[in-house]
């Protein structure tokens, strides 16, 4: 004979009580769903007390199917409200998780820095900006006859097999990749009107192995005045000012005497630089010396009336002793890391 329970106010209201509250204390909508069974389902009190139900005195059933009927209907209700509730946190919470501060402060992409060489063949150029001079530029497809005959290299000049030169097919067509970067001078005398003073920075070309000094691809800056009257001493005072803007108000240059098919005199320019690594020392950092007037002719000048200068150095040599890089691999392999150290990083 099945137990007797009576079912009445005093039997349902604990448990609705007890459903209510651990429907109201349920902290998200997963943890509310997990105890649906104990709460409104079959595992429920409130279940129990409906299958007891039938265990009753035919006379009770109304009354205690009516108060269970009711309870069941108020629990159905306030889980749905809570769970509705919960649903609703959970979205305002996703949304709030995923929300996107289009205010905020842009977190930098490091992309990347701008290259060293890049930095410091800006830096010459606005020397000489700031000096009235016009930056020039040329192919680095150069025709043999600008990057060498019109600079006064004999055909069997030594000094053109001196310069690893690479030449391009069908060697008919006379085409080089630029060994320096003095062809821009005769280019610039034929495209300028005089009097012409400008600075070339650009890549050059040799057949160089790439070691810790050498790379077949560098870059050199070529500097160029011809005017009425020029003398050597412009030449001195334009390359004092390079240095001193370049190396610090202590460094000082010193001309060799030296060969260049294209100028004459020439020399090769030492400087003295203050600031570098184990002391202050003389330092050789490119060619110079007067335009030859062969040059001149080539471009059509009467070189009786203009006369002027010209210089050239390279820029990762430059980049090595003023920066105290000793490897040439640092500047060819673009590490990032290696660019981010010379301080404009994107
Ligand atoms: N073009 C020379 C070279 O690559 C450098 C040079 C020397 C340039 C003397 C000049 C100059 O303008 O006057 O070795």
């Amino acid at each position: 004979m099945p137990e007797h329970i009576s079912i009445n106010a005093s039997t349902v209201d604990p448990v609705v009580a007890e459903a209510l509250a651990a429907i109201a204390a349920a902290p998200d909508i997963a943890a509310l769903r997990a105890s649906r069974n104990a709460t409104v389902g079959e595992q429920s009190a409130i279940a129990k007390l409906n299958a007891a139900l039938k265990n009753l005195p035919h006379e009770e059933k109304a009354a205690a199917g009516a108060l269970i009927g009711q309870a069941r209907g108020e629990l159905n209700a306030a889980f749905a409200a809570r769970e509705a509730e919960l649903s609703k946190a959970d979205e305002v919470a996703k949304l709030a998780a995923e929300s996107v501060d289009v205010t905020a402060a842009a977190v930098p992409a490091g992309i990347g820095a701008r290259h060293p060489l890049s930095l410091l063949q800006d830096q010459i150029s606005d020397i000489f900006v700031g000096m009235g001079w016009e930056i020039a530029e040329g192919p680095e497809l150069e025709s043999e006859w600008f990057n060498f005959d019109a600079l006064n290299f004999d055909v069997d000049h030594p000094a053109r097999a001196m310069q690893d030169t690479f030449f391009v097919d069908p060697v008919d067509s006379h085409l080089v990749l630029r060994t320096h970067t003095s062809p821009v001078q005769v280019r610039s005398l034929l495209e300028r009107e005089l009097p012409v003073y400008v600075l070339c920075p650009g890549r050059v070309f040799r057949t160089d192995e790439l070691d810790a000094t050498h790379t077949p691809v560098f870059h050199q800056v070529e500097g160029l005045a011809i005017d009425k009257g020029l003398t050597m001493a412009d030449l001195r005072g334009t390359l004092e000012h390079f240095a001193r803007a370049m190396f610090g108000e202590e460094a000082k240059i010193r001309l060799r005497p030296s060969f260049f098919p294209f100028t004459e005199p020439s020399a090769e320019l030492d400087v003295w630089h203050p600031g570098a690594k184990g002391g202050a020392r003389w330092v050789e950092w490119g060619g110079c010396g007067m335009v030859n007037p062969n040059v001149l002719r080539a471009a059509g000048i009467d070189a009786e009336q203009f006369q002027g200068f010209a210089f050239g150095m390279g820029i990762e040599r430059t980049l090595m002793f003023r920066n105290g890089v000793l490897d040439m691999h640092d500047m060819v392999e673009a590490d990032v890391r290696f660019s981010q150290q010379f301080g404009v990083v994107l």
